[in-house]
């Protein structure tokens, strides 16, 4: 009984986040809830981050990158087409992924696949991928599924893989629940606890400054299997 309660308690946790995305313009301020504004400081930060990875000892390859819960292409476009040859999309709102295709069409031969799937069902397939990019969307993921996920993403790395997150965290210690778009904001350590319990191991973490005051405090990771 306990087992049916909680398939019935997950399906509307997944349910009610694709029905608030359902009414979100598919813009890049949709995106940013409101704070399309940030995007060009948030790619800023994320370049920078990722040259840092790619100087490195044991940087990862340029060849794939996957964006996880891809929106419109909006990181695609401004990030990961400046770095690797060849992106894969997962959205699992599927007018998003129709806009998103729109907007990368001038790049159309270095998409491989736009997946339209949640990220809780996605199948990956083994050693494709050089970096797992995961950008404010994780909070839709409930602990376990995340756990699954982050396992699945090893599988789907090649040598020196990485995947990167980058989420809001919350100020304090404790989880907090937004019931409005379905989504649950982590604290720093919670992150750390669910980075072991997936057996991976954090190489770099770092603040996104320039942000304005008053959003979370947004947080990058990289994260690489611990073999
Ligand atoms: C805040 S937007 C961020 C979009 C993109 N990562 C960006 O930074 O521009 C969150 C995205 O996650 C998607 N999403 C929500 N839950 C998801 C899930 N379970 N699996 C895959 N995508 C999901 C939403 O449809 C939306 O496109």
């Amino acid at each position: 009984m306990e087992k049916e309660e909680n398939a019935v308690e997950e399906h509307e946790f997944y349910a009610a986040a694709a029905k608030y995305w359902e009414h979100v313009p598919p813009t890049i301020d949709g995106m940013l809830g409101g704070f399309g504004f940030i995007s060009q400081i948030d790619i800023k930060g994320s370049n920078k981050f990722l040259k840092d990875l790619f100087e490195s000892k044991t940087p990862p390859s340029k060849t794939y990158a996957l964006d996880c819960g891809a929106g419109i292409g909006r990181i695609t476009k401004n990030l990961l087409l400046n770095h690797f040859k060849h992106v894969d999309l997962v959205e699992q709102n599927s007018n998003f992924l129709e806009v998103a295709k729109s907007c990368l069409k001038s790049y159309a031969s270095r998409i491989g696949n736009y997946y339209p799937t949640g990220l809780q069902n996605f199948c990956f397939a083994t050693k494709k991928y050089d970096v797992i990019w995961c950008q404010w969307v994780l909070s839709h993921l409930k602990h376990d599924d995340l756990i699954e996920f982050f396992k699945k993403c090893s599988m789907g790395l090649r040598c020196n893989g990485l995947i990167i997150v980058k989420e809001n965290v919350t100020s304090s210690e404790n989880l907090e629940i937004d019931t409005k778009d379905s989504s649950v904001t982590r604290p720093l350590s919670e992150f750390h606890h669910i980075f072991q319990e997936s057996n991976l191991v954090c190489i770099k973490e770092e603040q996104q400054h320039k942000f304005p005051r008053g959003l979370y405090p947004v947080y990058m990771f990289a994260l690489r299997p611990n073999i």
